[in-house]
């Protein structure tokens, strides 16, 4: 079986893309340091694949504790880069914090690569990159806007620092630029961890109905869209993670026409900020407590993709729509709350 790495492999879509590959066939190792996740959510991937996967808890910024991990596993086939810092807002007022991880972590990770002669890259990118596009429907060609965050900065700095090096070496690339990864595992094994207030919307909605989050904020209603509120393009977090199995199969078929290819993952669809809503108290039975409120500084009005490229060249299809997005994503917090210790209890019993 061709041994994958998977950096980040206990967060959100780390966790499921882990699920995949090894369903797939892959046999798969994590490095994670969990300062962002918690290393608990591998008991949930053991129950979904009969296997536990081992995770280096390693800090990638440090070059010699990750070229160990290289060392002691010979012959990784690839990797799937999703370590780094996420949140928009926080990277705002931590810039120097999110360049040093994101582009230290990556820059290490790619040293290895050429190092070990690690033939397939796969690099967790988000629709980010296209900053505040001029139309709202992204293809992988559409031209870059500023970013909004340096979040969204380490993202297209990230893409750039990849694009040149593999030029000077045998590394083969794939960037995959997700949109709006929500929902869980349709088994609940695995879901999102948000570390705090969560910022993103799904999390938001399903810590509002649970009561964890007594009032939700709908951020800006007076939008050139729909209803007012913003349009984004959601995607259930098992369609991205599959993405990644066809990205690597279409890297080591070698079908890539070129070492670095981009492509979108989104559904093509796009829903406003209510519409979710709406769906998700379709779904859950549940009334949700939001109210009205002003616009959130750095929100795109409307963005969603245009996905044809992974379809055509991947072969990939992404499935779930939004009602099982706000199934699964209600029901994975029904269940952090019935087994409140559910993370403390297990991450005790492995320390
Ligand atoms: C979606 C919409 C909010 C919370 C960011 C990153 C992106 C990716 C996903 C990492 C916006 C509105 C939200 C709330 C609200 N992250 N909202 N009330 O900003 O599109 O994307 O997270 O990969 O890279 O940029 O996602 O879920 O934060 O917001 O009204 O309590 O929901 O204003 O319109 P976003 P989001």
């Amino acid at each position: 079986m061709d041994k994958i790495l998977v950096t980040g492999g206990c967060g959100f879509i780390g966790s499921h893309t882990i699920v995949d590959l090894v369903q797939n066939g892959f046999d798969v190792i994590c490095a994670d340091n969990n300062s962002r996740s918690n290393e608990g959510i591998l008991n949930g991937v053991e129950k979904i694949i009969n296997k536990r996967i081992k995770n280096y808890k390693v800090d990638l910024c440090i070059y010699d504790d990750t070229y160990a991990i290289f060392q002691e596993n010979p012959g990784i086939k690839g990797i799937i880069h999703f370590a780094a810092y996420k949140a928009v807002g926080e990277s705002v007022e931590k810039p120097l914090m999110y360049f040093d991880n994101n582009l230290n972590s990556l820059i290490n990770i790619l040293k290895c690569a050429e190092e070990f002669n690690v033939p397939h890259f796969v690099f967790s990118s988000s629709c980010t990159v296209y900053g505040n596009p001029d139309s709202m429907i992204v293809t992988e060609d559409t031209p870059q806007k500023p970013a909004e965050s340096p979040y969204g900065a380490t993202k297209q700095m990230g893409e750039q620092i990849i694009r040149d090096t593999i030029k000077s070496n045998s590394v083969n690339a794939i960037l995959l630029r997700y949109f709006n990864p929500v929902g869980a595992h349709p088994s609940i094994n695995i879901g999102e961890l948000p570390i705090g207030k969560p910022a993103n919307l799904v999390p938001a909605i399903t810590q509002t109905a649970i009561g964890k989050i007594p009032l939700m904020n709908v951020f800006g209603t007076d939008y050139d869209t729909r209803d007012g509120s913003c349009v984004r393009d959601y995607i259930h977090v098992c369609d991205i993670a599959h993405a990644h199995t066809l990205a690597l199969n279409y890297l080591i078929g070698n079908k890539n026409t070129s070492n670095c290819e981009v492509f979108n993952l989104g559904t093509g669809n796009g829903y406003t900020v209510l519409e979710v809503i709406a769906a998700f108290e379709k779904v859950s039975g549940v009334q949700l407590n939001y109210k009205l409120g002003p616009r959130r500084p750095g929100d795109v009005v409307a963005i969603y993709a245009n996905n044809s490229k992974a379809k055509t060249d991947l072969g990939w299809v992404p499935g779930l729509g939004i009602d099982v997005m706000m199934d699964t994503a209600w029901k994975w917090e029904l269940k952090l709350k019935n087994d409140e210790n559910l993370f403390t209890t297990q991450i005790a019993g492995l320390n």
